[in-house]
Formats: C-alpha cells, sequence, structure tokens
C-alpha cells in the first residue's frame, strides 16, 4: 500500500485530547483549517497545515491525494450493532405504526425471537453475504471500527455459527470488527419456563466456552423488563469477566431496573440506551469510567419521545458515546451521520459534542483509544471525508449521505464524486 499525503482538508478535526471526554472537553475537537496528513503504511506519521505537512522531506515521495476541501475526521467508531441478522422485520414495523408497542408484539412470539426463529434456519453463507453488504454500507457511511454482538442464535450452534462469522468477517474485511457475545439477549423458546437453567448454561458451559476459544471479547447483556433480571445479569457479566471477557450492557431501554448501577458495579466498559436513569444514576455515571452509550435511533425508530438525558450526562462529567445499534427491531440504520443528527436535534448535544461522542469515547469503551479514534501521529490512518464545508453540516444535512472518502488503515475503501 502507498503512503499518502493527504491535502484538501478544508476542516481537519483531529480529536486530540484526553481520553476518555467528558464534560466540557466533549466539545473540543481541534480543528485544523486546511490540513493535511501523511501515512506510511497503515499509520498516520504527519498531521498539522498543509504548509507544514507539505515541506516534510517524506512527503515528496508519498502518493498525493487532494480531497478538494472536504471535512475531515477520524473514522467513526460503532460500539453497538447487532451485523449478524436475518432479515428485516418490516411487518412489526407496519404493526407498530398501526399501535401495537415493542413490548407487546415481543410478548406475542415477534420481536428477537422472530430473528432468532429465522437466523436458526438461515446458512452461514447467507449471513455473511447479508454482513459483507452491511460492513460496505458502515464503511461507506464512514465508520472503519464496529463492534457486533451475537444474539440472534440463542443455542450454542447458532451463537457459534454467528461469532465464527464475525471472526471471519474481521480476517477478511478491512473494517475492524470487535465481537461480543449476547447469549443473553432473550430466554430462548426452549428455556421459556426455567430462564434459570438458561442463565446456568450460559454461566457454566458457553460463556467459558466462548472465552477460552477467544470468540469475543466482550459479554452483554440485555437487561430489561422482558429480558433477564439485575441478578442474572450480575451472574452472566461475571462469569465473562471471569473469562477476560469485558461487560457491556443494554440498561435501562424499557424500564428502570438498575441495570445502570450494575454496569458501575462491574466496571463495564459501557452501559446502552440509558433512556430510564434517574438523577442518581446519572451522578453515579458521572464518577465512574463506565461509558454511556446512548442509542437515540432506536427512539426514532419505535417512534417514542423519551430520549435518553444526553445534556444531563454530558454536565454531570459522564463519559457520554453514541451509537446506531443497528439491528432489525429497533434501529435498522447503519448510518453514523444520521445518529449524529438525532444526538443533535432530539437530544441537544452540540456537532462537536456528537463528532467526540462518535469517535474518540466509544474507542475508549472499545479498549482501542491507543490506535483509533482521533488523528494523531502513531495512530491508525482511519478516516472518513465528508462533502460539505463546515463540519456542522454533517449533522445539518439528514437523511442524506454525504461521505465521500473513507480509508481503513491507509487503504481506501470508499471513495465518491472525488
Ligand atoms: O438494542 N434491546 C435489545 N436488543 C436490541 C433490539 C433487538 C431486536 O429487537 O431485535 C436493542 O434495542
Ligand atoms: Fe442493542
Amino acid at each position: 500500500m502507498p503512503d499518502w499525503l493527504i491535502t484538501g482538508c478544508s476542516q481537519l478535526l483531529t480529536l486530540r485530547g484526553p481520553v476518555p471526554r467528558r464534560g466540557r472537553a466533549l466539545g473540543e475537537i481541534e480543528i485544523i483549517r486546511d490540513g493535511a496528513l501523511l501515512t506510511h503504511d497503515d499509520r498516520i506519521v504527519a498531521i498539522g497545515s498543509r504548509r507544514r505537512v507539505d515541506r516534510l522531506p517524506k512527503a515528496r515521495r508519498a502518493e498525493k491525494l487532494d480531497l478538494g476541501g472536504r471535512v475531515v475526521l477520524p473514522g467513526f467508531v460503532d460500539s453497538h450493532t447487532h451485523l449478524i441478522f436475518p432479515e428485516s422485520r418490516a411487518l412489526e414495523y407496519e404493526q407498530r405504526i398501526a399501535g401495537a408497542t415493542y413490548e407487546e408484539i415481543a410478548r406475542s412470539g415477534g420481536g428477537i425471537r422472530s430473528s432468532v426463529k429465522g437466523l436458526r434456519r438461515a446458512s452461514a453463507s447467507t449471513l455473511k453475504t447479508r454482513a459483507l453488504k452491511n460492513l460496505r454500507e458502515f464503511a461507506a457511511h464512514g465508520t472503519t471500527t464496529i463492534e457486533a454482538k451475537s444474539g440472534y442464535g440463542l443455542d450454542w450452534k447458532s451463537e457459534l455459527k454467528i461469532l465464527q462469522i464475525l471472526y471471519d468477517l474481521h480476517q477478511e474485511h478491512p473494517l475492524d470488527i470487535h465481537a461480543t457475545f449476547l447469549g443473553a439477549h432473550v430466554v430462548p423458546p426452549e428455556f421459556r419456563r426455567r430462564p434459570d437453567a438458561y442463565v446456568d448454561v450460559l454461566v457454566r458451559r458457553w460463556i467459558p466456552t466462548v472465552a477460552t476459544a477467544g470468540l469475543a471479547e466482550f459479554c452483554d447483556v440485555y437487561c430489561d423488563r422482558g429480558a433477564f433480571t439485575v441478578a442474572q445479569a450480575r451472574r452472566i457479566l461475571m462469569a465473562g469477566r471471569a473469562g477476560g471477557l469485558v461487560p457491556r450492557i443494554h440498561a435501562e431501554q424499557l424500564a428502570h431496573t438498575g441495570a445502570a448501577r450494575l454496569a458501575i458495579e462491574l466496571q463495564a466498559a459501557s452501559a446502552d440506551h440509558l433512556e430510564k436513569i434517574d438523577r442518581k444514576d446519572i451522578r453515579a455515571l458521572s464518577l465512574s469510567n463506565v461509558v454511556s452509550t446512548l442509542l437515540p435511533g432506536c427512539c426514532f425508530h419505535l417512534g417514542l419521545k423519551h430520549y435518553a438525558p444526553a445534556r444531563q450526562l454530558i454536565e454531570a462529567g459522564a463519559v457520554v458515546g453514541i451509537a446506531t445499534d443497528f439491528n432489525p427491531g429497533t434501529s435498522p440504520t447503519l448510518s453514523m451521520p444520521m445518529i449524529l443528527s438525532l444526538a443533535c436535534t432530539q437530544m441537544r448535544m452540540t456537532p462537536a459534542e456528537a463528532i467526540a461522542a462518535a469517535t474518540i469515547n466509544p474507542a475508549y469503551s472499545l479498549r482501542v483509544h491507543d490506535r483509533v479514534g482521533s488523528l494523531e501521529v502513531g495512530k491508525y490512518a482511519d478516516l472518513a471525508a465528508f462533502d460539505v464545508a463546515d463540519y456542522r453540516e454533517i449533522p445539518y444535512y439528514f437523511g442524506v449521505n454525504l461521505c465521500s472518502f473513507t480509508m481503513k488503515r491507509g487503504a481506501i475503501l470508499h471513495m465518491k464524486n472525488l
């Protein structure tokens, strides 16, 4: 791969600064006007004003790439996705529009359980082809690192099928994919009347095997009304931790359960959703290093008005991140720019805060902040360029994809109108 001298960055957002970002610092993104960067192999070796970088002796030998005055930022880090699922649930979408709620549909056998039925039937190659198509779309929207969960299999064979696909995709596709074991998504039909027996299987057999085989880095639980209790989630996440799987948790989405407190107790990497947290939770989160990962695509897609209290979390000093939660039930989008738009208009984050919450903080939550999440010498050349004049226009122009260039570890993944 050539070394690149990348110029023509009207605004180059480096996101250099403290990690993780809290409070006022969340809005500090560092903008270099008329910026440039130089790569060697997969890394950034120089970054700064074009005048300075241009003059470096190494720049002369590099391949030249002029981005024509676009806004450039670190590739997005999407720290919450359910990449592997069989098909859309557009029928449920229509049922909800007609008045049914997400939980009613789930109770009547739809929801996650209907995706489980489809996934168990689907072949690994069909699932993989679908995922590859989606990975191309992630890249085309400026995302260069994702987390991806299992959780639509819920029997050993099917969970393994998902984790194996994730492993293969990570080897074969340039995007970095960090796998999370979400065997505790919901109680599968076989254990409907014996949820604790399912937790036993997870804790005694599946989690230790996943951990020993190195098939996941993280362990997650959907801890909510209609899924797992706090006590069950504690057992599951502690079993994960014993095997080296770092906890993440779906917390406080539909009901206030105490899941956010559990995340703090277990020093989870991230507590995700948080629509139903209270003032005490906000304070406790702000005193911890748990990333509060907000998923506004869910409220938007479910047509709910009660978004997570992003402003209060930021002002209290919590580490706030945002992610797509790409999944067929509650948030069928893989567009981080769309999530930025929702973060700004629905949760009142500033565009700068939303960008930091989509790059450096999720990199911290995935424990990869030493290599991704900001543009600095020594880090991966992972970047996205947008066809706008000012970074605030990235969330401002919603519902269109203005990402015209994506680079991952020095390789061009996407180029449009350039
Ligand atoms: O993050 N809440 C649990 N998991 C997903 C929904 C999955 C589904 O409905 O298929 C979420 O919102
Ligand atoms: Fe989720």
